[in-house]
């Protein structure tokens, strides 16, 4: 969408994946501190998302009202702290009758809401897809589109309808992103699921609208420190939005090592804004892959994921990259956070842990890396 915003993915926190319903303005204030402190807002991490359970009721006038013992200074107050510090606030409704935890949806209610989120300060809009009446999200997402437009305020828009009618092919006009899947869950088997659920509409994101596989789970628990290190390579190198969806005020060191590893977040932030893929497969059921994408100048950013059980070494080709078979690169290790070879010519292969990845920016020294212009 060209409302000049999500010119690169966006990058934030929600409160869904960790905090559920169990949310309050303490920890929304908390988590914007902590987002500071730690130094994510520094990063990138900027936006501050509540996500379903804010809001128990309409008034007697039919606007929303924030639940008066969890957000009793209200949303705007919210906003006003938030701005603050520098950060942005996002909201969450539904395209529906009631939120998926049946508080009030904002189908036909969609100018007032609209109207009363940009009266608030509000900079972002999660729009989920519960109790639609079986009316297509084609028909229910463009009116929100229409009344954030006239509201005043420039909103980010994120359009959840969990792949329902595959967004990605009509999403791009309305909203600055469009999740491609069902929800996540803190396991390794939802997130290699999505990833590739995901990777099936590359072709659509860029600039202004992003595909979205989900927020991440990273630091929640479900998984191990390796499997964490995937989801947010693939994810980084997918052009996912970056939305921590752990408890930000006590991560462990291991999960602030993962969300804070700049050179892996100036993959998924490169202004070039085209989403890596899967590039090859082998191995038992295709488990060793190789996922990889261009960055701007010429780079290439490359994942190796080896999803079997067992350790293995995963070759990434000039071919299978697309890149011109005689064209030798340096190869830096974005985990390692050093060089590891000046000189690679027609292959690249690294021995991978099970369920590990090792990421790299390939930089090359003379001509253009690409067989096609
Ligand atoms: C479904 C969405 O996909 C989730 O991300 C979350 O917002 C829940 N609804 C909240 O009820």
């Amino acid at each position: 969408l060209n409302n000049g915003l999500a010119q690169t993915p966006q990058m934030g926190w929600n409160s869904w994946n960790f905090f559920a319903c169990n949310i309050d303005e303490t920890v929304i204030k908390e988590t914007a501190d902590a987002l500071i402190s730690t130094g994510l807002a520094d990063l990138g991490y900027v936006y501050v998302n509540i996500d379903d359970c804010w809001c128990p009721t309409r008034n007697f006038e039919g606007q929303l009202v924030p639940d008066p013992i969890a957000f009793p200074s209200g949303i705007k107050a919210l906003a006003d702290y938030i701005h603050g510090k520098g950060l942005k606030l996002g909201i969450y409704s539904d395209a529906g009758a009631f939120t998926c935890q049946v508080r009030p949806g904002s189908l036909y209610h969609e100018s007032d809401d609209a109207k009363l989120f940009a009266s608030w300060g509000v900079d972002y809009l999660k729009y989920d897809n519960c109790y639609n009446l079986g009316i297509p999200p084609k028909e229910r997402y463009p009116p929100m589109r229409e009344a954030l437009n006239v509201s005043g305020r420039t909103i980010f828009y994120s359009i959840c309808e969990w792949g329902v009618d595959d967004p990605a092919l009509w999403a791009g006009k309305l909203g600055n992103s469009w999740r491609t899947t069902d929800d996540i869950n803190d396991s390794w088997a939802s997130m290699t699921a999505i990833a590739d659920l995901n990777d099936k509409w590359a072709a659509y994101a860029g600039p202004g609208g992003w595909n979205d596989p989900d927020m991440l789970e990273v630091g929640n628990g479900g998984m191990t420190y390796q499997e964490y290190r995937s989801h947010f390579s693939i994810w980084a190198l997918m052009k996912a939005p970056l939305l921590i969806g752990c408890d930000v005020r006590n991560m462990t060191a291991e999960t602030f090592e993962i969300v804070s590893n700049e050179e892996v977040i100036a993959v998924n932030q490169d202004p070039l804004g085209v989403q890596g893929r899967k590039v090859n497969v082998s191995g038992p059921d295709g488990c060793y892959q190789v996922w990889a994408g261009p960055l701007s100048g010429d780079r290439w950013a490359v994942v190796l994921w080896n999803r079997c059980s067992k350790a293995n070494t995963i070759t990434a080709t000039w071919e299978a990259l697309g890149l011109k078979s005689g064209v030798s690169v340096s190869v830096r290790d974005l985990w390692q956070h050093k060089e590891v070879a000046v000189d690679a010519v027609s292959s690249f292969g690294a021995q991978v842990d099970a369920h590990d990845c090792r990421m790299y920016m390939f930089t090359p020294h003379t001509t253009s890396l690409r067989n096609i212009a």
